[in-house]
């Protein structure tokens, strides 16, 4: 049984009320989201020794959540990822999206919204509605994003959205885990395996490059068990462009199904997560400009350092718009948009 309940979480800067649902299993799992990018704001499980840890990074105000320029959680979309040039054609007509990372378009806007809630059985469920004013996006896209906690601690995320026009989407969710529990330390010391043959490289201004290479031979091989911070010291350009991790991986399996793609361990608490999705791909972020942040404070007061957590940010491939050969981001008119991911959190016996 699945218990919910609702609390403010403070104003924005133009006086709208932020709320905060927490869902609790029984058995020790709650998850906190709060209305202003239907962010993940806390995920407690328990370590091996029975106590509660907070394996999610975030913030305590929605001033934070505001101004922060980390992502903390958030949902992400109407498109994850960078679109080079901010601009992509389709039907042959050139779309020009606001530019808000140099000269590029990342991650849309909802992260900075507030949204309305409603709760349905055991999920909090956040209907939208992005007029194509909003970002420069064609066609009115209508959804809803869906955040469930199982009995056996899971967090379940899906999004569902239709349009009224042809146009292009690729919803996510930006959570930084930190399988320590939240305590300030970094995560270089967890282990992962990644079930990806392929990614899709970056340049020097961590652009796509439209190529999909195998992963043999670099830092972004995962196949088999490794410490994050092993593949992070690595001198290998694709690491060096990006300051760490910042990459799609392109995950075996075909997509569709949900599909186990990762497993990252903390040996220090003992606490597993396990993430599937049925996505193409998934953007691994080590949290390389965390420290940039600064002087804002995450919860309780900690100052987050570089790498303080990781995002398993399942998606189609960034600027996929752009590139013909990757998985097409096309939601044409009436077609249904559907993703779902699952982080599920065990320990390790
Ligand atoms: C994504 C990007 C990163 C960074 C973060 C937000 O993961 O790939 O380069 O912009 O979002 O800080």
């Amino acid at each position: 049984m699945i218990k919910i309940s609702k609390e403010s979480f403070g104003k924005t800067s133009d006086d709208t009320e932020v709320m905060r649902y927490t869902l609790e299993n029984g058995i020790g799992m709650r998850v906190c989201v709060i209305s202003l990018g239907c962010a993940v704001q806390s995920i407690i499980v328990p370590d091996k020794d029975g106590a509660l840890r907070d394996v999610a990074l975030g913030y305590d105000d929605a001033d934070s959540y505001e101004k922060g320029s980390c992502y903390f959680g958030a949902f992400v979309g109407r498109y994850a990822n960078r679109i080079r040039g901010a601009q992509f054609k389709l039907n042959n007509i050139i779309y020009h999206l606001e530019e808000n990372d140099g000269c590029n378009h990342l991650h849309g806007t909802f992260a900075r919204r507030v949204f309305d809630a409603v709760i349905r059985d055991d999920a909090v469920v956040f209907p939208f509605v992005s007029p194509p004013s909003e970002e420069g996006y064609p066609g009115t896209l209508k959804g809803e994003v869906l955040y469930r906690l199982t009995g056996d601690n899971a967090l379940e995320i899906e999004y569902f959205a239709t349009s009224d026009g042809d146009t292009v989407v690729n919803l996510t969710n930006h959570t930084y885990f930190n399988l320590n529990g939240h305590d300030g330390s970094d995560v270089l010391d967890h282990t992962i395996r990644l079930n990806a043959d392929r990614f899709t490289p970056i340049d020097a201004s961590h652009l796509t490059t439209g190529d999909v290479l195998s992963v043999e031979g670099t830092p972004l091989d995962l196949r088999r068990v490794k410490a994050i911070g092993a593949g992070i010291s690595s001198d290998h350009p694709q690491i060096r462009f990006a300051s760490g991790y910042d990459h799609n991986l392109v995950l075996n399996c075909a997509a569709g199904t949900l599909r186990e793609f990762a497993l990252v361990k903390s040996e220090r608490t003992g606490i597993v997560l396990t993430a599937s999705t049925t996505e193409p791909g998934v953007q691994l972020y080590t949290g390389n400009f965390i420290h940039e942040d600064a002087p804002r404070h995450g919860k309780g007061g900690i100052l987050y350092p570089r790498f303080a957590g990781f995002c398993l940010e399942a998606q189609n491939y960034p600027d996929a718009v752009n590139h013909p050969g990757f998985p097409s981001p096309v939601l044409r008119k009436g077609e249904a948009y559907h993703q779902k991911t699952v982080y599920k959190f065990s320990l390790d016996t």
